[in-house]
């Protein structure tokens, strides 16, 4: 056997070590930028919809083959889904297709007719009423080894579990951690009501009797902690009163305000709603680049952990909530209207 010296060895080692982390924050910064603060939901069974949708500002689109469809026009819908992927505009858009649950009949042909017969053209797959960490395991292994079959890149297509019920919220933490495909966690109000026994039909508001607080801030923290663990963003549901525009607008500040990435929208009112509540505001845009150019200055040219930008001190706390922030400002596309100048130059 041929035996190499231990420097070369290690360096090796060291260079697959580096690869590899590159490789992992090249996903990471992937997924930063994919943006989705407006998730379009579009029935696949109604060929007009899969066209006008292509015309709407969302930021992801997903084709459903889920609860929109009734059962007796699946088949149907996943032609039409595959015609739309391959022959659609989606340019700007991230493209989903949210299959069926596992605990009906329908999930693994949806998958195999969709990626085999559009994957190339098709950035996610949504896994509906995800209830424990294999269900996740079994989408990936399936995706692979289409992959593998019709030459697709090996991991490329993304996995989105969505949160709907007791089970998958109690074991959402081993469900974030399930698959490097993951890349959102999504709630998913209407059944999630319905499978906890909640008094109301009103989906996106408080229930009824609620008066103080927020009947669902348990549910939507407890998300927000098991996608942050695992760097995943995590998207709010649907509202299902589409002319309650107001209504709407209320509910997504108050994810928007936790730190959900986005929220589901059913019209195209909903979409601007949503692109405008889940993007900061130039002011705060402005802000958090001031407050990195600032911090990188002090750091580096005057070698301060601490210093004052105008009256407000910064240190290496207010560096991570303004990368942030300017993060998302970026991928909202919003552009800078301010400048900090050094106190030397002052
Ligand atoms: C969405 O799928 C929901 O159940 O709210
Ligand atoms: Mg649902």
């Amino acid at each position: 056997m041929q035996r190499f010296p231990p420097s070369v060895v290690l360096s090796t080692v060291l260079y697959g070590w580096a690869a590899r982390v590159a490789a992992e924050r090249a996903r990471l910064l992937l997924l930063a930028m994919r943006s989705r603060r407006s998730v379009l939901a579009v029935p696949g069974s109604n060929p007009r919809f899969l066209e006008k949708a292509q015309t709407l500002p969302a930021d992801e689109v997903f084709l459903d083959l889920e609860d929109a469809v009734a059962p007796a026009a699946k088949q149907e819908a996943r032609k039409n889904i595959v015609e739309a992927l391959r022959t659609g505009d989606w340019t700007g858009k991230t493209r989903a297709v949210r299959v069926n649950g596992l605990e009906t009949q329908w999930t693994y042909r949806d998958v195999i007719e969709v990626v085999e017969g559009a994957g190339e053209h098709l950035d996610c797959l949504i896994l509906p009423k995800v209830q424990d960490p294999t269900e996740v395991a079994w989408l990936d292994r399936l995706l692979t080894q289409i992959e593998r079959t019709v030459g697709l890149e090996e991991g490329r297509i993304g996995i989105e579990a969505q949160i709907e019920n007791a089970r998958g919220l109690v074991n959402v933490d081993a469900i974030a951690g399930s698959s490097r495909r993951l890349e959102a966690l999504v709630f998913g109000p209407a059944d999630f009501m319905a499978s906890v026994g909640m008094r109301t039909l009103v989906v996106g508001e408080q229930p009824p009797g609620y008066t103080e607080g927020d009947a669902y801030h348990y549910v939507l923290m407890r998300l927000l902690m098991a996608a942050r663990m695992h760097d995943l963003q995590v998207i709010d549901g649907p509202y299902l009163q589409i002319k309650d525009v107001e209504g709407y607008r209320r509910a997504a500040r108050r994810t928007a305000a936790l730190g959900y990435d986005g929220k589901w929208v059913l019209h195209p009112l909903q979409v601007e709603a949503a692109n405008e509540v889940f993007s900061p505001s130039q002011e705060d845009y402005d802000h958090a680049e001031l407050i990195l150019e600032a911090y990188e200055y002090y750091t580096t040219v005057e070698r301060r952990g601490a210093a004052m930008l105008g009256d407000e001190m910064i240190d290496e706390a207010s560096r991570k909530m303004a990368l942030v922030v300017a993060a998302k400002g970026r991928a909202a596309g919003l552009r800078r209207t301010k400048r900090f100048t050094p106190p030397s130059a002052q």
